[in-house]
């Protein structure tokens, strides 16, 4: 049985059926690659990786980007733990946003495993960038043509931001924030198609302009890419996998599991420079 690649429902992702992640052929991995490129995100059911494979799956990707804020699995550094314990109110990814934004070269894209899901809840929704760029009217395209913006962590990550809190007091990480320019319109390094590159999470303002100048039109753009067409819900069972391509996606992850525990195992794999 061959590689099938089936576009999930809603306006963002693949799933990728047919395969084993353990023992992809080269010629399989071109598959893969194609529809990650095309698609933004890729889901994969039914596998089994342990530590060691995860690791081995994204070192065909790239170079793998150490998390400098979430603590790592035990013995394996390249390995960041999504984690929500029963007792914890906050979750990691509670918002859209995309990964490492603020990174003057930012990653690619993390591979999420699923090790340990309540019963109930806990989905991540994913939002096509891709379709957000395309689906703007020509003025805004033409307003965002030639524009950066600035991009940061500190209020995430930094001294009384929002994880500087008691239940992730060991996310915060001063000696690692940082801040990053951006075009908003990128051309996406595998596809070679535009898309959409700010964020509620991390985007400030754009190049040049104040937060307060900048918020007219980065609230459009947001509540432009935020339109319910753009997204999908990946709903995780056990065995699941999500691959999301930074520069093309947003996500988010629900947070409405109070009480039950959720831990995933994410590897984030480097990228380039954006244009
Ligand atoms: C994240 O990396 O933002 C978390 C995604 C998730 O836990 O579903």
């Amino acid at each position: 049985m061959g590689i099938e690649i089936r576009k999930h429902e809603g306006g963002c992702g693949a799933e990728v059926l047919g395969v084993d992640l353990n023992s992809l052929s080269d010629a399989d991995m071109r598959i893969v690659r194609r529809a990650y490129a095309d698609n933004g995100v890729i889901f994969f059911r039914d596998q089994s990786l342990s530590e060691d494979e995860h690791i081995a799956f994204a070192r065909r990707w790239g170079e793998i980007d150490i998390n400098k804020f979430f603590p790592h699995i035990a013995g394996y550094p390249e390995i960041a733990a999504v984690r929500k314990e029963k007792a914890q109110k906050t979750n990691i990814g509670g918002g859209w946003h995309t990964d490492h934004s603020y990174d003057r070269i930012p990653a690619m894209g993390s591979i999420l495993v699923a090790r340990v899901l309540p019963d109930q809840g806990g989905d991540t929704l994913f939002a096509n960038m891709y379709s957000a760029y395309e689906t703007l009217d020509d003025a805004t395209k033409k307003e965002i043509a030639g524009l950066k913006a600035v991009h940061s962590n500190a209020h995430v990550f930094g001294s009384n931001a929002y994880y500087d809190n008691p239940e992730r007091r060991e996310f915060s990480n001063d000696a690692a924030v940082g801040e990053a320019v951006h075009p908003v319109a990128i051309t996406h390094p595998l596809s070679g198609r535009k898309a959409l590159y700010v964020n509620p999470g991390f985007t400030l303002r754009f190049e040049g302009k104040s937060p307060e100048e900048s918020r007219p039109l980065l609230h459009q753009l947001f509540a432009h890419a935020m339109k319910p067409e753009f997204s999908s819900r990946f709903q995780w069972r056990p065995g699941s996998i999500a691959f999301w391509d930074n520069r093309a996606t947003w996500h988010f992850a629900l947070n409405d599991y109070h009480g039950e525990e959720r831990l995933m195992h994410r590897i984030t794999v480097a990228g380039v420079a954006l244009h």
